[in-house]
Order: C-alpha cells, then structure tokens, then sequence
C-alpha cells in the first residue's frame, strides 16, 4: 500500500476520451497514490453504489485518506455519495474530501437544476476541498463572478458555508484566466488567498477541469501546508499537458480551433510527474 494516500475516486467513466475517472485515476496514480475507481454514470444509481461501498466494507477495505467526487448526475447518487462521505469518516474521521462540484460551464447547467440545491445545502458543508468554476461558484453561492475580488468574495462565502480550501479553477476576467485559492486553517481565521494567472490557450478541452482536480488533490496531499505550491505544480502541469494537446492536432494537420481537443494524458506523464512551475501564485 502506498505511504502517500489511498482514494476512493467517484467519477464518470467513458470508453474514447479522457474525461471523469479517466483523467483523474492516471495522474493520481503517477503521484503515488492508491486509486479505487468507481464509475459513475448510466450503469450506477444511488442502491447499486451503496451496494459497492457495503461490498468494501464487507471486506474490511473502507480505509481511505481521500474521497474524490466529479461528475455526479442525479439527486439520487449525490445523496448516497453523502452516505458514503458519512460512512468513510466514520472509518477514518481525517478523511479529506475533495469534491467538484461539476454542474456547468459558461452560463449553462449540464446537470438537473435539483442538484444546485444539493449541492450548496447538503454536499459544500461536508467538503475539505472545493474545485469550482466560475460558473458553478456563482451557482452555489448566488452571487455574480465579475470581477477578481468577486472571485474572492465567492471563496469567503463558500468557506462560510464549510470547506476549509477553495480552489476557483478558473475565472475569466477581461479575456485572461485566473485561479483564485484560498484556505484557513481555522473557522475564525480570515482566509488567506492567492491567484495565478493563466495564459488563455486558443482551443477548447475536455477533461480539463476533472484532470485539475485529480492534480490539486495529489499535490495538496504532497504539501499540505502549502495550498500555492500545490496550486502552482497542478497549473503548471496542466498547461503543459495542454500545451502538447495543441501541438499534436497542430502537427497532425488539425486546426485546433475547429473542435473540442482530446487531451494528451498518457503522453505527459513526465510533465505530471515533474511539472516545471512556470506560473507562479501570487498572495493578496
Ligand atoms: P471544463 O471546462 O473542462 O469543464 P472546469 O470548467 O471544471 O473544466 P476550468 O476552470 O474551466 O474547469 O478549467 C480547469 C483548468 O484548465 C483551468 O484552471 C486552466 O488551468 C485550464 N484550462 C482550461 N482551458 C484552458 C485554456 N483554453 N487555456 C489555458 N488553460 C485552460
Ligand atoms: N464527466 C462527464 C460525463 C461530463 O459530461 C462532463 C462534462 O461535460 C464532465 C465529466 C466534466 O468534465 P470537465 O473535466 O470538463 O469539467
Ligand atoms: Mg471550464
Ligand atoms: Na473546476
Ligand atoms: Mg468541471
């Protein structure tokens, strides 16, 4: 078993295309965590997840440091998943759960509207670690992202709500990206937070979001008391898996700006493994 963590990853799984569990359960195991992997999506409701969590405990295998949850897409599954986060710590009451709350991007929900309430009321309370966009922030927070210090308001209300570590993946403000992170050590303090800026790469991706995550959580798990540094390897080897995702479509003769890129994971395990930081956290 590794020293590092074991995870529990909650996720959708797809068979062509890095998205979900397929582009979380490679970079966490590339940081030397153990991954347990369970799909989501049509083949999983609510019953036959809890029936594998029983199956786990059957067998005396509920121990893990790490619950990671994307894509979810009914009330159902998210209401078990919180029977789960109950069950897990009660195995291990230091359990961290990173939870992103995937509901949509750019002003359009792709999940039920039932799930919005779900998630701000029930699952934002018990997360460790949120990992938002811009959109999905406004969603659990009712408040409108305009601007850099919304962003920073938006992490303050989430942090009200519960989570001590809050990670806006990204905002965009004046055609630029930004991370905005944030995090206290104790419910009293005031957050300390940071940003980085992100070059804005002209393509579109799948899987980016769920691949930020799985990194976030790796590397916050290598530097727990260090949320910029682990922001600035998780961005760092994000852009440069992006950074090749282009290159390739662009040497293959595509244009990468006729369709949404397939990310190139397999392919930047040593960027995974050994990000250069380039983009550096700036603290407010
Ligand atoms: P997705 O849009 O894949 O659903 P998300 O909305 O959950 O993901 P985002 O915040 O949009 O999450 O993206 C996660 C990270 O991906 C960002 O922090 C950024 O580092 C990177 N990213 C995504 N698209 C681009 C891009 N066009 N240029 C540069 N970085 C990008
Ligand atoms: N999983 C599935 C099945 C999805 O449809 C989506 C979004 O469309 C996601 C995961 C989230 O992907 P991303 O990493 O782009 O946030
Ligand atoms: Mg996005
Ligand atoms: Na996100
Ligand atoms: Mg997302």
């Amino acid at each position: 078993p590794s020293e590092i963590g074991r995870v529990l990853s909650i996720q959708s799984h797809t068979v062509q295309g890095d998205v979900g569990n397929k582009s979380a359960v490679f970079p966490l195991q590339l940081l030397g965590h153990d991954v347990d992997p369970i799909h989501s999506g049509q083949v999983l409701n609510g019953q036959q997840l809890w029936d594998l969590i029983e199956g786990l405990e059957a067998n005396d295998l509920l121990f893990y440091t790490h619950l990671l949850t994307g894509y979810i897409g009914s009330v159902s599954f998210l209401n078990t998943v919180l029977e789960v986060v109950k069950k897990l710590r009660t195995v291990n009451p230091k359990l961290t759960y990173v939870c992103d709350p995937v509901m949509g991007d750019e002003g359009k929900l792709y999940v039920p509207q039932e799930l919005v309430s779900v998630y701000r009321e029930k699952v934002v309370p018990v997360a460790s670690m949120l990992t938002p966009n811009q959109f999905e922030a406004e969603q659990l927070t009712g408040f409108r992202i305009a601007s850099e210090e919304d962003g920073r308001e938006a992490c303050n209300i989430l942090h009200a709500a519960g989570p001590s570590k809050v990670m806006l993946t990204s905002i965009c403000i004046d055609g630029n990206l930004l991370l905005i992170g944030s995090y206290r050590k104790e419910k009293a303090d005031s957050p300390e937070q940071f940003k980085i800026v992100i070059p804005k790469i002209p393509a579109y991706f799948t899987g980016t979001g769920d691949l930020m995550t799985a990194l976030l959580l790796g590397w916050s798990n290598r530097y727990p008391d260090n949320l910029e540094k682990a922001a600035e390897l998780a961005v760092s080897s994000l852009q440069a898996v992006l950074l090749r995702t282009v290159d390739d479509y662009q040497r293959a003769g595509f244009d990468p700006q006729t369709s949404s890129l397939e990310i190139r994971l397999i392919q930047s395990q040593d960027d995974i493994r050994n990000p250069q930081v380039k983009l550096k956290a700036e603290r407010y």
